[in-house]
């Protein structure tokens, strides 16, 4: 079985690895890495594939970054063009970027199987691009990989036959117990002569916070004071980094004592410093996840979630800018939460695809 894992942005190589490795060691996969490109950086790229144990792509398709229109054409034009000299028998999509559903799009009109991982996840905030890549990939795909009870609640609710859905659980958290040890013997903060529990970690990148001149500008306010009660490490965004300079912030934020604002982090180095962290403030989609997994307090700036589960079961609380300085002092001062665990997310769900892979198989076989 020909098997095309689509990776194209940071938060999907730490899905597409522990499914990669899986499918490696089963004699009836044969799995096969394409990159679109759209993250390009060594930052943003080349180290996770060196963090994550992942082979150099067999496929890229260097799409590089445009406008949504530009990046979602671009790789349905190049994705489309591998797939008709050679179809894969699945494609695996992951995540809700650009490349996911520009990939699913090329994949499905060829008459192609398309399997996506994280399934089912909604924001119902259709401003967000990534909701847009979610409903547009869901609709088409025909297997949905979910990661929780909600997410296939979203699906059904929207008409999608019971039988293409299947929970396997949260991928991203095969990718940490998998790099577990090495996170925990990495010490990253020690690099920036911080104690453990002894600061904050902050990523922010999505346009509504970033690319508002108005929104940036408060954020950077509210950090530069918490900065001040605790240290705060801000790996930022090449998206963030350009919009600070744009805006006139950058030097601001980067002479800030107590505010560290290094490039953005590989894997491993970025891992060490949340399990690390007193909490983290954040607009990531992932991040909530692995916070709530490992028990970190998490702030998410945003007006909504994809992932309620989060802050249902996990250490995660929605929150406007305005009110960040306050619940972060809340969390400095002491206040706490107590994360339950959530079924299947639990390192073993790349073993439940190889599962559900097996009995497709078995039953195109029968059929
Ligand atoms: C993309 C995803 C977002 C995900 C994020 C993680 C979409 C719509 N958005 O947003 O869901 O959370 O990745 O990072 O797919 N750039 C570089 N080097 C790179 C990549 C990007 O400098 O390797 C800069 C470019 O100036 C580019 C900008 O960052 O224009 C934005 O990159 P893009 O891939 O368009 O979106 P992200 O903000 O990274």
């Amino acid at each position: 079985m020909l098997i095309h894992l689509i990776c194209a942005a940071r938060p999907n190589f730490m899905k597409i690895a522990p499914l990669y490795h899986a499918l490696k060691d089963e004699r009836w996969a044969q799995p096969m890495i394409v990159h679109t490109g759209q993250h390009y950086d060594l930052n943003m790229s080349d180290a996770f594939f060196e963090d994550l144990g992942l082979p150099q792509p067999d496929i890229h398709l260097g799409i590089g970054s445009g406008t949504h229109a530009e990046q979602t054409g671009n790789v349905m034009i190049a994705y489309e063009k591998i797939l008709m000299e050679k179809a894969p028998d699945l494609v695996v999509v992951v995540g809700d970027v650009n490349s996911t559903a520009a990939a699913t799009i090329a994949a499905v009109k060829l008459g192609i199987k398309v399997a996506h991982l994280e399934a089912g996840l909604r924001s119902f905030d259709r401003r967000m691009p990534e909701e847009i890549n979610r409903l547009v990939t869901d609709v088409l795909a025909d297997l949905l990989w979910t990661p929780s009870p909600d997410a296939d609640q979203n699906l059904l609710r929207e008409g999608v036959k019971p039988d293409k859905i299947k929970r396997v659980g949260n991928i991203m958290l095969d990718s940490l117990e998998m790099m577990r040890p090495k996170i925990e013997a990495q010490n990253t903060h020690q690099e920036f002569d911080l104690a453990s529990g002894a600061f904050g970690v902050v990523t922010l990148h999505r346009p509504s916070n970033v690319d508002d001149e108005e929104n940036l500008g408060s954020l950077c306010n509210t950090l530069q004071k918490l900065a001040a009660k605790l240290p705060l490490v801000f790996p930022a965004h090449p998206r963030t980094r350009k919009k600070l300079g744009m805006f006139g912030l950058l030097q601001k934020m980067q002479t800030c004592p107590n505010l560290i604002m290094p490039d953005p982090m590989p894997y491993i180095r970025f891992m060490s410093l949340v399990f690390q962290c007193k909490f983290v403030i954040t607009d990531s989609g992932g991040i909530q996840e692995e916070t709530s997994y490992i028990g970190v307090p998490c702030l998410t700036v945003r007006e909504n979630t994809e992932r309620p589960i989060t802050i249902t079961h996990g250490t995660n609380q929605l929150c406007r800018i305005g009110d960040l300085q306050t619940k972060a002092m809340d969390i400095i001062n002491g206040s706490t939460s107590r994360p339950q665990p959530i079924e299947l997310w639990d390192g073993n769900t790349a073993k439940r695809i190889i599962d559900c892979l097996k009995e497709q198989l078995n039953t195109s076989k029968q059929s």
